[in-house]
């Protein structure tokens, strides 16, 4: 990895699991789940994640709102969890995740530093506006960019592309993020500066793309891009 941050405009920033906390949704209706919430939270993220790439491969994109529903559905089944009120609970609680605690104080300064903020996700607007306004963070974003405007989810490189037709900040003055591996290294092979927000202290993926560092969470993040 390189750490050569100089230069840098604009922040990316990925949404789900980078700045919002999936968690939030199955941890906020742990009760009426049962014992199985932490299999599901998990295993929810994981279909999700795998149904966005299948539909890539197949040509048939849909709405990230309706592949996170149809992955919901899977696992309520495959683990077992027949309450009725479940699904429409833990969709809902999904249009208002909690962002991760130190998100908003790293966001603050990133900004009071002069660098131009964005979010770039799989997520569709109408279900990207509902979370951003409810975290009560929609002004320190310029824009909430979504895959829905090419019909692709990532790490189509026709996705990171969107940064450069919307906001003319070219790819090296781009600092991307995501908790996501296999969308960082997505991000840094189309030839954005890419740094793996590593939540879980994971092992990186053995995939194409030169991530420019690591770090365990967004308090970190200022002090990467030389600001005091
Ligand atoms: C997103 C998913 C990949 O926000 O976390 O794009």
């Amino acid at each position: 990895m390189g750490t050569d941050m100089n230069g840098i405009e604009l922040c990316v920033f990925d949404a789900y699991g980078t700045l919002y906390d999936f968690n939030s949704a199955v941890a906020r209706h742990r009760a009426a789940i049962g014992a199985k919430a932490e299999a599901l939270t998990g295993m929810w993220r994981d279909k999700q994640i795998q149904y966005t790439w299948l539909r890539n491969s197949m040509g048939a994109y849909d709405k990230f709102w309706q592949v996170t529903g149809e992955a919901l559905d899977h696992c309520l089944v495959a683990q077992g969890i027949a309450a009725s009120d479940v699904r429409e609970k833990l969709l809902s609680a999904y249009l208002a995740l909690a962002p991760f605690p130190e998100v908003p104080a790293a966001l603050d300064r990133l900004k009071g530093a002069g660098r131009r903020l964005a979010i770039l996700s799989n997520g569709n607007p109408e279900m990207l506006d509902p979370m951003v306004r409810a975290s009560g963070l929609a002004d320190r974003f310029e824009v909430v960019l979504s895959v829905d405007a090419v019909g692709v989810f990532k790490p189509d490189p026709r996705v990171y592309r969107l940064v450069e037709a919307r906001l003319g900040v070219a790819p090296d003055k781009v600092c991307f993020l995501s908790s996501n591996c296999w969308d960082a290294h997505g991000a840094a092979h189309f030839g954005f500066r890419t740094v793996w927000v590593n939540r879980m202290n994971a092992p990186d993926d053995g995939l194409p793309g030169r991530l420019a560092a690591q770090i365990k969470d967004l308090s970190r993040l200022p002090s990467l891009l030389g600001i005091a």
